[in-house]
């Protein structure tokens, strides 16, 4: 098995957003200088993924051209001489193979993940969510390719989340297998505290393989009337082998606002042209 083509779900409405979402894409906020779907694009291709879809909806077409090039743009720096400004921009449009399509109706992750099902075909694919901004030494998407590759089936990235939050996110029946990982048994979404499985939850990354796709084509509404990624899973570990990785790396989900937050100032403390002033900065608020 291997694990050549990813999907980027990028269409929801990011109320928790709002109200910048309501005219920028929330994967277009900028989070140290580049918008967050450059990251996860970047994380994609770190890992080894030849082919990106990205899953947009209206009002969406910035993410488009964040990936195009930009003639008029580049042909008025090259005249002022920033070369490699131009250079750089040509670096992020040529960084990876990504297409595209609309989701028309925002029916939920589950139905979105559905519109791969042509780019993917029966090959098996990583999902990374559109604002799960993950830092990590070894990309989070290599770590769940490897395991996933090594053993044949999906697979996908947990952590163990504080028990007051889980209700937040899925909850995950598991079994250890070895460090790290482990074999899933159940799945539910946003569970009330008498249905916790444990307090793993999956934190926006997965490696599934084409099963899913007839899971979900049958998938009624479930939380929240949306067709629900998780209710497919449930299914999925059920037909067929699914492990969890307890991923090693740290997760910023950039849809909310502390989130949000949180990452700008990580990022922007790893990155050598601003972790300075940044620094100093907050030193001086500090006192
Ligand atoms: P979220 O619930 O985190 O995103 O969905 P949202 O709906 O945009 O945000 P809020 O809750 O309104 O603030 C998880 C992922 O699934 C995508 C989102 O874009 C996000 O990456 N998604 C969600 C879709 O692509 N389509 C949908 O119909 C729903």
């Amino acid at each position: 098995m291997k694990v050549r083509k990813a999907v980027i779900p990028a269409a929801g409405f990011g109320t928790r957003m709002l109200p910048a979402a309501k005219s920028v894409p929330k994967e277009m906020i900028c989070i140290a200088g580049k918008p967050a779907i450059h990251y996860i694009v970047k994380e994609a291709v770190d890992a080894g993924i030849e082919e990106i879809l990205i899953i947009t909806s209206r009002g969406k077409s910035a993410i488009e051209d964040y990936f195009d090039y930009s003639p008029e743009l580049e042909s008025r720096l090259e005249k002022s001489g920033k070369t490699q400004l131009v250079r750089e921009l040509r670096e992020i449009a040529d960084m990876a193979n990504v297409t595209f399509i609309r989701q028309k109706e925002l029916k939920g992750l589950g139905h979105a993940v559905l519109h791969a099902k042509r780019f993917t075909g029966d090959e098996p694919f990583a999902v990374l969510l559109g604002d799960d901004i993950m830092r990590s030494d070894v990309p989070v998407t290599k770590q769940l390719i490897d395991n996933a590759e090594k053993y044949g089936c999906s697979c996908v990235g947990v952590k163990s989340v504080e028990t007051s939050e889980i209700s937040k996110y899925c909850t995950l029946g598991v079994e250890s297998i070895g460090e790290r990982l482990f074999d899933v048994s159940e799945l539910i979404e946003k569970p009330t505290p008498d249905k916790v499985l444990s307090n793993y939850a999956i934190l926006g990354r997965y490696v599934l393989t084409s099963g899913i796709y007839d899971l979900l084509e049958k998938a009624e509404p479930g939380f929240g009337g949306e067709i629900q990624l998780t209710d497919a899973l449930n299914q999925l570990c059920r037909k067929e082998r699914m492990l969890a990785l307890d991923f090693e790396g740290e997760r910023f989900d950039s849809g909310n606002i502390c989130g949000y937050m949180e990452a700008s100032i990580q990022l922007a403390l790893a990155n050598p042209e601003i972790s300075d002033w940044l620094k100093s900065y907050m030193k001086g608020l500090a006192l």
